[in-house]
């Protein structure tokens, strides 16, 4: 008898799985969308006779493959009861539709081991989302090494994994690696997301793109490896420390959700697909997103040096060139004169603000401009007043040296006195003053985190901060949170729930960002990726640009300003007013889809809207090496369609016209000679 297989379809994509009677469910087919009336045919086992040199029975690959009864993958688990329960095997298996068509759980058990697990699939759009857990049902702990958060299917034509590294100030630069029969595994161990690797990835199999990310805040890993059935294996999961999850009898392990999706329409419409799932993920004020308000923020301007008349005298320019948001960034707090003290100490320094914050907090605000304020509540100096009357509220581990990062040290969010502690503090500052967002930062690595039982705490840290993220939103519903972590260290579809914006990075030198943003957009939207109009030479690099070039690639994103516009020249400052208001004018359209991509000879391109209208920024990185500027293909524009075309913005040239779409996407749209370093934009709506 043909088992029953479930079936989800998206608009783009189909996901197939094969339920036989006493195993676990069976993964058939994902992939681009199949006919609503296809016929699936034999079961899988049917298909398939018994290879030379197998077991007779054969275990194919399931949504929860486990290790030592026939499965010789990798395994979804590694767990046992102090040696014994090592191998598993789900035999009693159901499945339910929580919504037909959409949403389906099944349910597995182990009788021999004692385990159940859950796994619940839910199509949105295109987007799958894993929820798995793990329950002891055992009398005895049960020790996890691993748990994969989902054990995905890939066709043996994978090709390619992209993935997304590099440093503090050089976030989300694509790796592309070939796949082929070694195992390709990614880890990360810093305790938060970190700035080295996203917990997501892209593969490549003949013509179909795959993606998949882990909505998680602390360590993670990925595997794709090879099957021996002409199939790869994707698991993506929380990386665990040894020992550091032990199950006692009756609980649960709820893993983080993955989100996974796939398209044979490219890169692009993947990071559609997730831009829908992470709007989805998230909670904005008032039930819907605001039009993204213009910052300016105050760390490279000013970083500590706190001069309340210089700061009165900001806001008024700031309101003049059309700020809407003013951040008010590190340097606020007690006696936080410099990176070296002061952390936990969450209230105002009496010589900088001698009548608190309220003074300047409420002349933003009678400016017009909403007033926001940077913390750490995650972090401590040992040269704070919190660390001198608790020093054992820092995370360390017995006998080893307390290891600084930035001089400060990490919290121990697993200890609710910590965050009643740190919740009472900026609480007291919610209540007192205007605030309509806060800058949450955490600047550091975890190491060592253990906590008073000397455990590894990384898994109860993110929890932690999780729930202290949640408690803010519940008591303070109307503020807005920023996630940053030196920038990028903290990107990820975990926070995104509890948070409406990233610092994408500290590094603001254009050139640097255009790298970045691409790879940014490839998992997350455009209206939360923070890009802001530095000063030059930018201060990470020492590289100039001229402030058009800076504005034009910051616009991708939710526009901020961040040096001194005390400084700028009264041209300048017009120049950056035109900016502001072209950002205002459509950021509409600049934060609903977006497109990117590469045009030849050092031009890269940036387009956001629909296929209906659309902006498109077109910049060219390196001078002209061919004589004449090459057109630009809009891959996005509807190819029956005509387009009124018009240059737009503060550096607008040459007259537009009416172009075909088909034209434009295959022959191009011809810009004018450009200098490196330099933008032109347009406008483009269907005529
Ligand atoms: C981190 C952030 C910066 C700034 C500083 C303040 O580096 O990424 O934007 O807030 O901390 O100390």
């Amino acid at each position: 008898m043909t088992p029953p297989l479930i079936a989800l379809h998206g608009p783009g994509s189909t996901l197939l799985i094969e339920c036989p009677a006493g195993a676990p469910p069976l993964w058939r087919y994902w992939g681009p969308r199949l006919a609503d009336d296809f016929a699936a045919g034999p079961a899988l086992v049917d298909t398939r006779p018994t290879p030379s040199f197998s077991l007779d029975q054969t275990v194919p690959f399931s949504v929860f493959p486990t290790f030592g009864m026939g499965w010789f993958g990798q395994s979804a688990l590694l767990a046992h009861r102090q040696g014994a329960d090592f191998s598993q095997a789900f035999t009693q298996c159901e499945a339910d539709w929580l919504e037909q068509g959409r949403s389906v759980r099944f349910t597995l058990q182990d009788d021999i081991a004692k385990l159940a697990a859950a796994i619940t699939i839910t199509l949105d759009g295109d987007v799958l989302t894993f929820a798995t857990s793990l329950t002891n049902l055992g009398n005895s702990p049960l020790d996890l090494q691993w748990l994969a958060a989902a054990a995905l299917p890939l066709p043996d034509n994978a090709a390619a994994v992209q993935s997304f590294s590099g440093r503090h100030n050089y976030e989300f630069i694509a790796q592309t690696e070939p796949l082929g029969r070694a195992i390709w595994r990614k880890e990360n161990r810093r305790g938060l997301t970190s700035h080295d690797a996203f917990p997501g990835a892209l593969v490549e199999a003949g013509g179909t793109v795959y993606g998949a990310q882990l909505a998680w805040s602390g360590n993670h890993a990925q595997t794709i490896e090879w099957l021996d059935d002409g199939r790869y294996q994707w698991q993506l999961g929380e990386w665990l420390a040894p020992g550091e999850i032990s199950l006692v009898p009756g609980e649960t392990l709820a893993c983080p959700p993955v989100l996974a999706t796939c398209s044979d329409q490219g890169a692009a419409q993947v990071a559609q697909n997730f831009h829908a799932a992470i709007r989805r993920r998230m909670d904005w004020p008032g039930g819907a997103m605001a039009p993204r308000p213009v910052h300016l923020n105050t760390w490279e301007g000013f970083y500590f040096k706190h001069d309340l008349p210089a700061l009165f005298e900001l806001a008024d320019v700031a309101a003049e060139v059309g700020i809407e948001r003013f951040v008010l960034d590190d340097g606020w707090f007690h006696r936080r004169d410099d990176d070296t003290r002061a952390l936990g100490d969450w209230w105002a320094d009496s010589d900088k603000y001698p009548h608190g914050l309220a003074p300047l907090a409420q002349h933003i605000v009678s400016k017009g401009m909403q007033f926001g304020l940077w913390v750490e509540p995650e972090m401590v100096n040992p040269d704070s007043d919190l660390y001198r009357a608790h020093p054992d509220w820092a995370l360390q581990l017995a006998g080893r040296p307390l290891l600084t990062a930035r001089n400060q040290l990490v919290l121990d969010l697993s200890r609710p006195e910590v965050t009643d502690y740190l919740f009472t503090c900026i609480a007291a500052l919610l209540e007192e003053l205007p605030i309509a967002y806060l800058k949450w930062d955490h600047n550091r690595d975890l190491a060592p985190a253990a906590g008073r039982d000397c455990r590894a705490a990384y898994h109860r840290q993110v929890i932690g901060a999780y729930a202290l993220f949640d408690r803010f939103r519940a008591a303070f519903p109307k503020v807005e949170i920023e996630a940053c972590a030196g920038g990028g260290g903290r990107i990820d579809a975990g926070i995104i729930a509890r948070t409406h914006r990233f610092w994408t990075s500290d590094c603001i030198d254009a050139v640097m960002r255009a790298r970045m943003q691409p790879g940014f957009l490839q998992f997350m939207p455009p209206e939360v990726m923070g890009a802001h109009i530095g000063t030059a030479p930018a201060h990470s690099t020492g590289r100039s640009q001229s402030l058009d070039f800076r504005a034009a690639i910051a616009v991708q994103g939710h526009l901020g300003a961040e040096f001194n516009l005390l400084e700028l020249a009264a041209d300048e400052r017009a120049r950056l007013r035109n900016w502001i208001l072209f950002y205002q004018q459509w950021r509409h359209l600049l934060h609903s889809q977006v497109w990117t991509g590469e045009a030849g000879d050092s031009m890269i391109w940036h387009a956001a809207g629909s296929s209906a209208e659309w902006v498109l920024l077109v910049y060219r990185m390196e001078p002209m090496s061919y004589r004449h500027m090459p057109p630009v293909r809009l891959p996005f524009v509807d190819h029956a369609a005509l387009y009124d075309i018009q240059p737009i913005g503060p550096a607008a040239h040459e007259p537009g016209g009416t172009f075909d779409g088909s034209w434009l996407a295959k022959a191009g749209l011809p810009v004018p000679p450009m200098k490196a370093e330099s933008a032109v934009i347009y406008h483009g709506k269907r005529a």
